[in-house]
């Protein structure tokens, strides 16, 4: 049996009808927390909101795009006042957004988009988020950086290296700020997690690109998507009152960080 480790408390998890977003607001509901769900593809969002409900589990869909600061803190307020509380918040909105990797193909458009979606993204959900998790006296909040923001990998561009080490700034200089509020913020770094975005683009790489990732995973093998959720949900629960400001590794050893 599952235990219930998040009863009563409410996440909000961004990006959660996609890939890695919807896998972990799927075990934060089978775990017990009410989930409220903001993505930006309305299609995506209804079907993971109807698939929730059918669990029993108390969810919300909300259309956001967490580049607009307006829009998120009203999202974030209504689900404060539907759950009566906000407890966690999984950050998971990003990516490369289908810009181009190779360096004179990014254009302008395509510098802002990663940026806006990845940083600015998450700087405004988090701090629409923290003034809820103070009402109820702490919170957990991690956030989504990268191997990718860790190391130069093959797999993406210079604007996701750069949103997502921009990321584990905003996630230091986050935990110190609220810590005294007891709100923790950690990040997760995961390596390649082959969600239906990422199987295309790693299909798409060159042979010798594919084997520079796959032979340098220690555990030689591609990771299942619960090996992702797993260290968030630790992150998100109690399990974990005493780590702020870090970041997870979570790539099988391909990038070990000193
Ligand atoms: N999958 C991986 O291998 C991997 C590796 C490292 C980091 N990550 C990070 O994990 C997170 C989730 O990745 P994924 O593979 O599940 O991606 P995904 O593309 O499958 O899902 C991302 C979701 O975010 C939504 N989204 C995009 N722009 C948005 C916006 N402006 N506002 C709100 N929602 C928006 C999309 O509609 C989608 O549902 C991302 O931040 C990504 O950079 C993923």
């Amino acid at each position: 049996m599952v235990s219930a480790r998040f009863n009563g408390k409410a996440a909000i998890v961004t990006g959660g009808s996609g890939g890695l977003g919807s896998a972990i607001a799927e075990a934060l509901a089978s775990e017990g927390a009410m989930v409220a769900i903001f993505d930006t593809n309305a299609e995506t969002l209804q079907k993971s909101v109807i698939a929730l409900e059918t669990t029993g589990a108390k969810v919300i869909g909300e259309v956001v795009d967490v580049r607009n600061d307006e829009e998120v803190k009203s999202a974030v307020e209504r689900v404060a006042k539907s759950f009566g509380r906000v407890d966690i918040l999984v950050a998971a909105a990003g990516g490369s957004l289908g810009t181009p990797r190779d360096l004179n193909d990014i254009s302008e458009a395509d510098i802002d988009l990663v940026m806006d979606v990845n940083v600015k993204g998450t700087f405004n959900c988090a701090r629409a988020a923290i003034e809820q998790m103070k009402k109820v006296g702490g919170g957990s909040i991690i956030t989504f950086s990268s191997i990718g923001g860790r190391g130069a990998s093959p797999v993406t561009g210079v604007p996701y290296a750069a949103a997502k080490s921009g990321i584990l700034g905003l996630t230091r200089r986050l935990a110190k700020e609220v810590g005294p509020d007891n709100i923790r913020v950690n990040a997760v770094a995961p390596g390649l997690f082959l969600t239906g975005r990422l199987q295309g683009m790693f299909d798409a790489l060159a042979e010798s690109e594919r084997n520079e990732v796959l032979n340098a995973i220690p555990l030689k093998r591609m990771p299942e998507i619960n090996e992702c959720v797993q260290p968030v949900l630790f992150l998100a629960s109690d399990a974990a009152s005493y780590m702020t400001g870090t970041v997870l590794d979570v790539n099988g050893g391909r990038l070990m960080p000193s």
